[in-house]
């Protein structure tokens, strides 16, 4: 590959090999709004956003799509990944909407046409209230009721598909859901959120076979599946106490790693590795997660700890040696303050991943747009395109780390004069 690099870190350009994929991401409930016969609708309605919004009326792509869709174009993606929603495919069990899959058909073709190539995630996080009252993920039936639901849109939607994601975040759902609470369905058992990651796995593997069957039989483009999951580092709060290093251990071997190993005993399961990276932890024993010191943090309090996102690439690369796609990395800041400069941090640490052999195929950045934050609702920003909520039509506005990245999508990297006209005393820390 080429890198038009010099000897001192000033002045270094960040170029990525030919075809490297410029993206960003959004799930279906965080920003299609309208949407009443989800969980997350649900959980709103029960009090349990801490800004008190609700999904329903949130962004609204499935109105605004065309317009998204030409912003998207405007900042020089050549591909997005979006999500279904499997409350508004299945609002009924067995019964599927036939206008929302044709409206998914729209989308997707409108996304043709402006040549960004699909990644579409099958699940991301909300759940339809019939299947919550199954049992959910925790339910006996998940797997089979899952494998059913992706059959149905694979069918209908797969020859417009390039990258399938089949579940997102496996162990933060679960963790998030099924341990802490602060998901729907809220609750907190151990043994549930193990059991959740397990069906997860188990769902995955059987979504790949038949992903792949579809696409075989209707002799479409072989599609390329895989998961979002979800890394992090985690590294001892004192290295020299056998406890913390302990509860790095655990913490690494149960959030990392739990439900990949059990998909890796299927290796054939997965064609691509998506890695959703935010940050990383100290581990205070038993599980306490602190943050490092020295580093600046987000809105949320998260650390900026672009050292590992390269620790990440390369672990996991070293580890599967399969292609990476980075399916989620961004930051939350509400005036885009901090979010040039961490994009620059970011791609110029997946720059030196790349550099030393590891097989990074594209890079989607999280969020395409403001959007339903989890927990906070509407109050948290992480989009590179400013959505005014309050605004009748939801203005959208590109922001300045907007500007940046279709800057470096266009560049195929970071040039000097991109750092010069965004963040001029930006220096690489890698
Ligand atoms: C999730 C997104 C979420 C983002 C920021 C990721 O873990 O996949 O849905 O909005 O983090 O919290």
């Amino acid at each position: 590959m080429r890198e038009s690099g010099k000897d001192s870190k000033v002045g270094r350009e960040f170029i990525f090999p030919k075809g490297f994929l410029w993206a960003s991401a959004s799930s279906a409930f965080q920003v299609e709004g309208g949407c009443t016969s989800h969980d997350f609708y649900d959980w709103a309605v029960q009090g349990r956003i801490k800004d008190g919004t609700n999904p329903v009326d949130a962004v609204h792509f499935w109105k605004y799509y065309r317009q998204d869709i030409a912003l998207m174009k405007k900042l020089s993606h050549s591909a997005a990944r979006i999500g279904l929603e499997w409350a508004r495919i299945e609002p009924e069990a067995g019964s599927f909407d036939e206008k929302a899959l044709a409206h998914y058909r729209a989308i997707l073709l409108e996304m043709k046409k402006s040549g960004i190539r699909p990644m579409v995630s099958i699940h991301h996080f909300s759940n339809p209230m019939w299947f919550v009252r199954t049992g959910g993920w925790a339910g006996s039936d998940a797997v089979r009721r899952f494998a059913f639901y992706t059959e149905r849109v694979v069918k209908a939607l797969g020859d417009l598909v390039h990258v399938w994601i089949t579940i997102n975040e496996p162990a933060v759902y679960a963790v998030a859901a099924y341990l802490f609470g602060e998901f729907p369905p809220g609750k907190k058992s151990f043994r549930q959120m193990f059991r959740v990651q397990n069906a997860m796995a188990d769902a995955h593997v059987a979504a790949y076979g038949i992903i792949h069957g579809i696409h075989g039989q209707k002799k479409w483009a072989a599609p390329l599946v895989g998961v979002a999951k979800h890394l992090r580092t985690f590294d001892p709060f004192n290295e020299k106490n056998p406890l913390d290093r302990f509860g790095a251990g655990l913490a690494d071997r149960y959030f990392n790693n739990y439900f990949l190993e059990r998909v890796m005993r299927n290796k054939s399961t997965l064609d691509i590795f998506g890695i959703n990276y935010y940050s990383g932890d100290l581990v205070k024993f038993p599980l306490a997660m602190k943050g490092r010191e020295a580093l600046p943090k987000n809105k949320l309090g998260w650390d900026i700890y672009p050292e590992g996102y390269y620790r990440v690439l390369m672990r996991y690369w070293n580890l599967y040696g399969l292609p990476i796609y980075v399916t989620e990395n961004g930051t939350c800041d509400d005036h885009d303050e901090l979010r040039p400069r961490y994009i620059l941090d970011h791609v110029a640490a997946m720059h030196r991943a790349v550099s030393d052999g590891a097989h990074v195929a594209g890079y989607y950045h999280w969020s395409t747009m403001d959007n339903f934050e989890l927990v906070d609702g509407l109050m948290s920003r992480f989009g590179l395109i400013h959505v005014d909520h309050g605004h009748p039509e939801k203005k959208r506005t590109i922001k300045k780390s907007g500007e940046l990245y279709r800057e470096i999508s266009k560049a195929n990297g970071i040039t000097q004069k991109i750092v010069k006209k965004y963040v001029p005393d930006w220096s690489p820390g890698v």
